[in-house]
Parts: structure tokens; C-alpha cells; sequence
């Protein structure tokens, strides 16, 4: 049996009923919720927060994969610890101290990810990866759902890839943007193993069709 994890993004949900389609879409199958926090600062687009996670999380039997695109990092990344999230993700670029950061996650014993956006290059990951549980590669530029995977990113989840086997560790390789059933199979073969989709599911009435679908490109 395969290790992959599938993420679907509430990004794409129905927002006013957000706690019904959390439920609706564990029920087709989704193995994470991924929970994308926008500040209209870091990125040009402004979601929810902690209070949001605290109330969806009683409507969550599955972990919550909390993606922070806020600037700053460390306030929030504490309250969501604290709101019911599970993993907690921020962009090295918006951490005035990434190390430091990384470290107040774990503190609250939450596993804590490091996020890079298209341009931005792994370097920081010498320095960090012993105190990274998750690495999440941005196939689009963050802000939006609904945008076209950029295929450089596959060069990027072979790199990752690389460093994560040189650790020995069991650290998880996210995707995130533009994730649909026809490019799931090549992105798993550039070495991701868990898969943020927002519009490939939402936007369709059956969730479990598009779930069941990405799994059987998984197992092919
Ligand atoms: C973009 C978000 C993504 C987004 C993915 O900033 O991080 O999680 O919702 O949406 P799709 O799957 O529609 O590209
Ligand atoms: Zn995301």
C-alpha cells in the first residue's frame, strides 16, 4: 500500500458552508485538510484564520495542514498550534528568523513545514531540514486557487526529493497548485508523496469521483 496523502484545499469550498463540506470531503476520501491562510500582505488575497481552524476542527476527523502565507510568521503560527492545526507551513521569505520559527512550531507539539514558492530556491533547507517534518513545493505563485501548474516545479520535487532520502528521515514531500487527475501520476514520479488539490475537487458535485480518480493515478 502506497504512502500518499491527499490534501484537498477548503480554499475552493463553499464558505458558507464550510464545516458540511470539511465533512463532505473526508467522506470522499481526503486524507489532510489543507487550510490556506492569506493575509492580503504576504500574498494578495486574504482567507481566515485561527478561529476558523479552531471551529473546523471539531468537524475534522483527519489531520489539518495549516499553510501559512502571512508575513509575519511567528504570532500566527502559535495560535493556529493552539487553534487545532497539526502541521503548520510558512514561506521562509515572510520569517524574519526561520530557524527560530521552526522551532516555536515544535514546541507546541505541531509538526512544522517550510513552504517555496516557483522562484525560490532550497538552499535554506541545509541549515533546517533536521527540524523540518514537511517540505512544500508551490506549483503555482500563492495566492489564488484555480491556476496552471508551473512545470519547473517538477525539477524542484526531484531536488527535494534528493536532500529528504540524504536525512534518513521520514519527511513529507507536498505539492501544492494546479494538482489535477491528468498531472498527479508525473508529479508522484518527480518524487511527491502527498498532494494539495482545491479546485480539481471542489469544483466538481461528486468529491469521491475526483479522489478515487487521483488514487488510481497514484497506483498505476
Ligand atoms: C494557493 C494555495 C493552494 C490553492 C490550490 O496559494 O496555496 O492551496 O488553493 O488550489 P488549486 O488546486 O486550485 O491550484
Ligand atoms: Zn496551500
Amino acid at each position: 500500500m502506497s504512502d500518499f496523502r491527499i490534501a484537498p484545499s477548503i480554499l475552493s469550498a463553499d464558505f458558507a458552508r464550510l464545516g458540511e463540506e470539511v465533512r463532505n470531503v473526508i467522506d470522499a476520501g481526503a486524507d489532510w485538510i489543507h487550510f490556506d491562510v492569506m493575509d492580503n500582505h504576504y500574498v494578495p488575497n486574504l482567507t481566515f484564520g485561527p478561529m476558523v481552524c479552531q471551529a473546523l476542527r471539531k468537524h475534522s476527523r483527519v489531520p489539518i495542514d495549516v499553510h501559512l502565507m502571512v508575513q509575519p510568521v511567528d504570532a500566527l503560527a502559535q495560535a493556529f498550534c493552539q487553534a487545532g492545526a497539526d502541521l503548520v507551513s510558512f514561506h521562509p521569505e515572510a520569517s524574519a528568523h526561520v530557524d527560530r520559527t521552526l522551532q516555536l512550531i515544535k514546541a507546541e507539539g505541531k509538526q512544522a513545514g517550510l513552504v517555496f514558492n516557483p522562484a525560490t530556491p532550497l538552499d535554506v533547507l541545509q541549515y533546517v531540514i533536521d527540524k523540518v517534518d514537511l517540505i512544500l513545493i508551490m506549483s503555482v505563485n500563492p495566492g489564488f486557487g484555480g491556476q496552471s501548474f508551473i512545470p519547473s516545479a517538477l525539477r524542484k520535487i526531484e531536488q527535494a526529493r534528493k536532500l529528504i532520502e540524504q536525512t534518513g528521515r521520514d519527511i513529507r514531500l507536498e505539492v501544492d497548485g494546479g494538482i489535477k487527475v491528468d498531472n498527479i501520476r508525473r508529479v508522484a514520479d518527480a518524487g511527491a508523496d502527498t498532494f494539495v488539490a482545491g479546485s480539481a475537487i471542489f469544483n466538481q458535485p461528486e468529491y469521491k469521483a475526483v479522489i478515487d480518480a487521483m488514487r488510481a493515478e497514484l497506483a498505476r
